[in-house]
């Protein structure tokens, strides 16, 4: 009787690991992890959001410290965030941020110091180049100071440059003039010196912009102050990466003796009438924007595979020249994709789904670094 029984509850044992294997965090530890296969390559890194860095769900954070070894604060160290009055600022979140590196061995870049978007509220109340001057030296000195030795890098100045390559009209090109990017840097180097400092924007892999971003890197280091590398953010679209862009780009960067980075890397599948990442560039919602609800059609699934593939065959055959690449979320669901440029879309942009399920193009990418 007992014997007849045995295999039974066997069989069933088994189809019930398999379920959770299929399903819960057994089955993360089986998939391969991104940060082994390229350790030897570069960087692989993730934008955190603020429930991922206060840890509220277990497995994320497992799966988070299994696949990644560097990590972007998706807002927390944005300039509205850290520095909410004129005198004050909260460092809650990126401290817990900090803690969550140390303690998963996660490398931190700190995003950003001086951007023209998600800044304070008081700025809309100030008109004045020496208030402005003030906010500036300030915002740099203090949070660089405060992070000194805890962030591994910064992105000392994110998107100044225009399409075309020409300076931004942010307020602080119209107080501070074109020198305020070299003058960032050199504060953020007094206050951090051994931090790595960058140059951050989308499109820059586009001829004219790159050549904006030439001319600003060369400026920087004209005046004797540091610079690092520069972040090419990534946000591309299914169908449409500029590889002949990107490989230029990394040669061109990397032979002014910076370190290259693809430091928001995500890949649209729902469309957009323009090209680029401004945030403050919004869509007016229509029948056709949200196509996808439910789930991705195959054609699109295995185009998205072919993409990342392709891009990370170039990372790596320039492996001795890109030193990091951040995915710009962790799965589908934590995407600003989501919501940017029209809110309450279903987009699937990054290699794990809403389940932090591996996605064909997660296999592909693995694959190249066989
Ligand atoms: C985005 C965040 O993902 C959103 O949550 C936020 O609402 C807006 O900013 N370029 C950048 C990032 O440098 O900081 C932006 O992040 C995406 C575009």
């Amino acid at each position: 009787m007992l014997q007849k029984k045995q295999p039974i509850a066997l069989y069933a044992a088994l189809l019930l690991l398999n379920a959770v294997a299929q399903s819960g965090p057994l089955f993360a530890q089986t998939i391969p992890s991104l940060r082994e296969t390229f350790k030897n390559d570069f960087g692989i890194g993730t934008a955190l959001n603020n429930a991922q860095i206060d840890e509220r769900d277990p497995q994320m954070t497992a799966f988070i410290a299994r696949q990644f070894n560097m990590a972007t604060p998706e807002n927390v160290m944005k300039s509205a965030l850290l520095h909410p009055q004129w005198d004050t600022y909260d460092f809650t979140m990126g401290d817990k941020l900090i803690e969550f590196g140390k303690k998963h061995d996660i490398k931190i870049n700190g995003h950003t110091l001086i951007w023209h978007s998600q800044l304070p509220g008081f700025i809309r109340g100030i008109h004045s180049k020496d208030s402005i001057q003030t906010f500036f030296t300030n915002h740099i000195k203090t949070v660089a100071g405060h992070y000194k030795g805890k962030v591994y890098s910064w992105d000392v100045v994110n998107e100044a440059l225009n399409e075309d390559g020409t300076m931004r009209k942010s307020v602080f090109l119209q107080y501070l003039g074109d020198n305020f990017v070299t003058e960032a840097f050199r504060l953020a180097q007094e206050a951090s010196p051994g931090t790595e400092l960058y140059y951050n924007d989308y499109n820059n892999e586009q001829p004219k912009k790159r050549a904006g971003c030439i001319e600003l890197v060369k400026k920087i280091k004209a005046a004797g102050v540091r610079i690092d590398g520069v972040g090419i953010q990534g946000h591309w679209h299914v169908g449409k990466i500029p590889l002949k862009d990107i490989e230029e780009s990394i040669l061109q960067y990397s032979a002014l003796g910076l370190k290259v980075m693809f430091t928001e890397l995500d890949i649209e599948v729902l469309s957009r009438n323009f090209q680029g990442a401004d945030v403050g560039q919004r869509m007016t919602a229509n029948a056709q924007s949200n196509p996808y609800p439910t789930a991705l059609p195959d054609s699109v699934q295995q185009q998205l595979a072919a993409d990342y593939e392709a891009l990370f065959k170039l990372f790596l055959k320039h492996k001795d020249k890109v030193t990091r690449v951040t995915f710009w979320g962790v799965n589908d669901a934590n995407s600003w994709l989501n919501n940017w440029p029209i809110r309450g879309r279903t987009s699937y942009p990054l290699l794990f789904d809403r389940n932090s399920q591996p996605k064909p193009a997660f296999y592909k990418v693995i694959a190249t670094a066989k």
